[in-house]
């Protein structure tokens, strides 16, 4: 048996993969079995930020991975403690929970959330709005926190307590937040799953402005918008509001897992021994790659992400087949005239990885792919979607 037919014998059949096995890769190019090289404009979904194998990251994971790779969070440890001092300086938050995915980050930020409020409120104020058309993971209480109703349809009974509003309607905020004792208000800046949308900056402010007045604690998901994605370190920072919660994953170690959420001044303390863990949470080799990542991410790697991303846009307008660009930074979203997974298929037969979310051709390539090959790759997305 081959490849893709031991898988389909071995492992769970939850994903549709694409009919390509990639072996090896060398920055925005990966290559297959077979030998052929793509542009990759996916990055893993937002994970491997500066590209694959790339010698910077490569030898800072190595470097740890020589020292010590794994020890219990019982004893301190170095690389988790560094990647805690630059969130926090960069981001002004007070303290990080480290975790190995999004979902974990988003759970304990819920965690965060209703502790907060029933430490001050009351055990009654644990309602958690988040908006329709949102994702948030796949644990069965962040699945719960996901707007999307299809989602759910196997898993009942869901985690209680969560509400969806509509997206961009402060008002439904203000009425849920009268009829549900709420503890906190979730949003991703730029819904990714959702279509790659992002959310008026407006509405936003006054969402954090609401949170701020109520004492609800505002918990921003960067999971795949974070780490320089949309052209700031988190794409709050677009925004101008300071999130209670932000939780983040995917790109932050660059291709290693790795979660982290980042309480601010309000809630810094209200985690206490014994209230939440995680065995690889803050693991070394993962963090020595977060660290490395992180660096990197400066004003000039962001200054990078937005020329890029402005000349993506600049690509894709008024282009025959495209009837709407969105999103922002390096997390753009295609509304295609021909069905999106058409246009996909089709890029990759003519060497270009692209993701879709919903019916949108979705496109995250690594924070520093080469423009050459940037603008190779829009040729070939802007001839497919025609
Ligand atoms: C906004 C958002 N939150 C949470 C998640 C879940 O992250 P993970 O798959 O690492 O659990 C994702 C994954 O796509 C995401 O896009």
């Amino acid at each position: 048996m081959n490849i893709q037919e031991q898988d389909k014998e071995y492992i769970a059949g939850t994903y549709n993969r694409f009919p390509i096995v990639i072996v090896s890769g060398h920055g925005s190019i990966v290559t297959d079995i077979d030998g052929k090289d793509y542009i990759d404009m996916t990055s893993g979904i937002a994970v491997n930020s500066f590209g694959v194998s790339d010698e910077i990251w490569r030898s800072a994971v190595y470097e740890q991975l020589c020292k010590v790779q794994h020890m219990s969070n019982l004893y301190y440890t170095e690389p988790c403690v560094k990647v805690a001092k630059i969130l926090c300086e960069r981001t002004g938050m007070k303290r990080v929970f480290f975790s190995n995915s999004g979902a974990e980050a988003n759970e304990c930020a819920i965690k965060v959330a209703r502790k907060y409020a029933a430490d001050t409120k009351g055990p009654d104020y644990y309602t958690i709005i988040t908006l329709r058309n949102s994702f948030h993971g796949r644990t069965l209480t962040t699945l719960s926190a996901t707007g999307q109703v299809h989602y759910h349809e196997l898993f009942r009974p869901l985690t209680p307590g969560f509400v969806h509003a509509e997206a961009d309607n402060f008002s439904e905020i203000e009425s849920y937040a009268k009829i549900h004792k709420t503890a906190a208000i979730m949003i991703e800046c730029v819904q990714g799953e959702g279509g790659v949308i992002a959310l008026n900056p407006d509405y936003v402010k006054k969402v954090a402005d609401f949170a701020k007045d109520n004492d609800i604690i505002l918990i921003v998901d960067e999971v795949q918008t974070g780490n320089g994605r949309s052209g700031m370190l988190y794409s709050y920072m677009n925004y101008d509001i300071q999130p209670d919660v932000v939780s983040t994953a995917k790109g932050l170690a660059g291709g290693l897992p790795f979660g982290a959420t980042l309480m601010g001044d309000k809630v810094k303390d209200t985690l206490k021994p014994g209230d939440h863990g995680s065995t690889f949470g803050g693991n070394p080799v993962a963090a020595a790659g977060a660290v490395s990542i992180l660096e990197r991410i400066d004003e000039k790697l962001l200054s990078g992400v937005r020329v890029k991303s402005k000349f993506l846009f600049d690509a894709f307008a008024n282009s025959q087949g495209i009837e709407q660009v969105s999103g922002m930074g390096l997390m753009i979203g295609l509304k295609t005239s021909k069905p999106a997974k058409d246009v996909v298929n089709e890029c990759m037969k003519n060497g270009v990885l692209c993701l879709t979310a919903k019916d949108r051709v979705r496109l995250l390539p690594a924070l520093n792919i080469p423009d050459d090959l940037l603008a190779r790759a829009a040729d070939v997305i802007k001839t497919c979607c025609k």
